[in-house]
């Protein structure tokens, strides 16, 4: 399919909507991006025509039903290049990091000694679940930094990792600067510096714009959540190696993910069931499959030309404006790849007072920590305003966008 920004808006049937009398400009992306009709469709589909539970029946459309669930499996598995058994659905990219911590981790962090390393960008799915393990086993938690620009201090590795290092957990993408790290040049270092290290890759802001190889980033696991790539709510993806998941427990016990209970003893299902208990979305995940080959047809390479346009547009006119502080680096390109994400303040205006401000000309964006504190209380600020767009913005909506801008700091000045 070619590129067409006018068509592809028309598969977006809420980027007609107005706000506030306003024709929405949707820039919360980072947050959850906007739905193709063919997605939407495909949920209506499903509960009109052939709403069953899957894996259990006997009936027409119980197997329809279950036949494309698994569909969506097979797609995931023949985008990442990795076999149906290696995807878990889970609800969403935080219980998919859950998942690993609260079964992975309680079994390799037994020793005292063990460390884990995360970094200062993380968002708190990828600290939280540390946090609450801690609750239970004593661990240390070190932090790879950022620096001045955003860029994770990947020199600074083998001061971090050693042989005590259990896992390594970190971000593809930060989703409050907005910047792609090297993940393949992390992983690699990190083996070169504990060939038993675990590493846990979240890809929640990385998989809306590239696809991977699973093979090739070399990943114990990866995971994220459809609806930050035009899928519903609702569905999260865990891809991991079949051996590690083999050997990890379930997360859930209940329907599904048996093999056989007996009054005190339950042996497990086969990968992937075993870490899908209970009815699981269903209907999502047959939707997620319809988003999927939508962003397959548009093509990623050509999202990713489009985006890499409209992030240099927004950067370029923003830095024009001499009165916005902008965070994460906006200049040395060669070093990092930046998304269409931007982090920034607009100076003596609270970022809560810019959003709202902003909303009131139709224009949706995020303010506050953005589940990222250690961020803000690095930078010694309370919150950002982020701007993130997706492949249907537009450089017309970048340009009402900054028009409000300067409205907004003529009001406060
Ligand atoms: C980098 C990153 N990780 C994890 C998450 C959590 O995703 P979810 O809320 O879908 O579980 C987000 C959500 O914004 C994110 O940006």
């Amino acid at each position: 399919m070619a590129f067409d920004i006018e068509t592809i808006r028309k598969q977006f049937p809420i980027l007609n909507t107005s706000v506030n009398g306003r024709q929405l400009i949707y820039f919360d992306n980072a947050a959850t991006t906007q739905k193709p009709k063919v997605m939407i469709d495909t949920l209506v589909d499903f509960y009109s025509n052939y709403n069953a539970n899957i894996h259990r029946g006997i009936h027409s459309l119980a197997n329809k039903a279950t036949e494309a669930y698994e569909k969506t499996r097979q797609l995931i598995a023949q985008i990442y290049k990795v076999k149906p058994q290696q995807i878990i659905f889970t609800k969403n990219d935080t219980e998919s990091i859950n998942l690993i911590i609260q079964s992975l981790g309680k079994q390799i962090l037994k020793n005292k000694k063990s460390n884990i390393v995360i970094t200062e960008v993380e968002h708190h799915s990828n600290i939280v679940p540390w946090h609450l393990l801690r609750h239970e086993i004593d661990f240390e938690i070190r932090y790879l930094e950022f620096d001045e620009n955003g860029i994770l201090e990947t020199d600074s590795l083998s001061r971090v990792i050693d042989r005590d290092t259990q896992f390594l957990s970190f971000t593809w993408a930060s989703n409050t600067f907005g910047l792609i790290y090297d993940a393949k040049k992390i992983i690699r270092i990190a083996r070169q510096l504990n060939p038993n290290i675990i590493v846990l890759v979240d890809a929640a802001q990385y998989v809306p714009h590239s696809i991977f190889d699973f093979q090739e980033i070399d990943a114990d696991f990866i995971t994220f959540s459809a609806h930050k790539m035009c899928g519903p709510t609702g569905v999260g993806i865990l891809i991991g190696k079949k051996n590690l998941l083999e050997q990890m427990q379930p997360f859930l016990g209940g329907g599904d993910m048996i093999k056989e209970v007996s009054k005190y003893r339950t042996t497990f299902n086969d990968l992937p069931y075993k870490f899908e208990a209970g009815t699981p979305n269903i209907a999502d995940v047959i939707a997620f499959g319809a988003s999927l080959r939508y962003l397959l047809e548009i093509g990623f390479e050509n999202i990713q030309a489009y985006e890499q346009e409209l992030a240099q547009y927004l950067i370029d006119k923003i830095q024009e404006l001499d009165f916005v502080d902008i965070y994460g680096t906006t200049h040395d390109t060669s070093r990092v790849i930046k998304l269409p994400i931007l982090s920034f303040n607009v100076r003596g205006v609270h970022a809560h007072d810019v959003g709202h401000l902003l909303d009131e000309d139709g224009i949706a964006v995020r303010a506050g920590h953005h589940c990222t504190q250690l961020i803000m209380q690095k930078l010694r600020i309370p919150a950002t305003v982020r701007a993130s767009l997706y492949f249907y913005n537009t450089k017309s909506e970048i340009d009402a966008f900054i028009h409000s801008l300067k409205k907004i700091y003529d009001i406060f000045k």
